[in-house]
């Protein structure tokens, strides 16, 4: 995917992007290019903003909430009762072609089920909350995927750092390109790298940064039938549905479905 500099400063304001730390580049960058395979922002056919605009804008919409706290241009459909994986992939992660694109790249590679799974949940709770997205990927799945799925999106945040020449993961050449030479983690996910470098499940959380860098492809849309399957064999799906099962993130999957819910 072709990143036009420009285009992604004039998104972020030269202004606040200056102020953000490298992290936070970092993320709006990944965020960007997530948009731009979906077809970018409901207000994108809009006038531009002026700076001043867009700094009021920046202080109303966190940049690290949600898409589906965002503004829309028609409400969001209601969610069926005992609602499944595949209908909060319908009705609130859509397009999510990223997520897809990744998880067709370790399905066609012959990658493990676990796998593919841990592709195609890696980003999408960035639908709820964006911060700091690999950790609460991994709590709002948590308690239906191998622990192994759970625990590689967790560190994918981290990992997506760092160069692995052993499985051909490379520093990803857009992060230079769009931030300069001068990029330095976080310390917490300089821990949070050495801590899963260290750790067996370390190629589980790997392998998600590996599908990822083939993962923003433009013009090229994948359906979620091929995983369906895979979800079935892979994915405890509650018969009382996401978000009324009284699981550790039931309240999450809750938010999700109903995000205007006051208090
Ligand atoms: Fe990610
Ligand atoms: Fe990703």
């Amino acid at each position: 995917m072709e990143v036009d500099r420009r285009a992604f400063i004039a998104t972020v304001g030269a202004g606040a992007l200056s102020a953000m730390s490298p992290e936070d580049k970092a993320e709006e960058l990944e965020h960007y290019m997530i948009d731009m395979l979906d077809g970018g922002h409901d207000h994108d056919a809009e006038e531009p903003l002026s700076e001043e605009e867009q700094e009021v804008q920046e202080v109303r919409n966190a940049r690290g909430m949600g898409r589906i706290f965002q503004p829309r241009s028609k409400p969001l459909e209601p969610m069926p009762a005992n609602a499944t994986l595949e209908d909060f992939f319908r009705l609130r992660f859509a397009p999510a072609n990223h997520v897809l694109q990744s998880a067709s790249h370790a399905m066609q590679t012959g990658q493990p089920e676990r796998t593919i799974l841990a592709c195609l949940l890696h980003d999408t709770v960035q639908t709820l909350v964006r911060a700091d997205h690999g950790y609460w990927g991994a709590q709002l799945f948590e308690p239906y995927v191998d622990e192994r799925v759970s625990w590689g999106i967790k560190y994918h945040q981290a990992l997506r750092f760092f160069p692995d020449e052993s499985v051909g993961y490379e520093y990803p050449e857009m992060y230079n390109r769009i931030f300069g030479g001068d990029y330095v983690p976080e310390p917490y996910i300089y821990e949070a790298y050495e801590y899963a470098r260290a750790h067996k499940y370390y190629m589980e959380s790997r392998m998600i940064t590996v599908n990822d860098t083939y993962a923003f492809q433009e013009g090229l849309a994948v359906d979620i039938d091929p995983f369906i399957d895979i979800i079935g064999r892979n994915f405890k799906t509650p018969k009382e549905g996401l978000g009324n099962d009284n699981s550790g993130s039931a309240h999450m999957w809750r938010t999700l479905a109903n995000p205007e819910r006051p208090l």
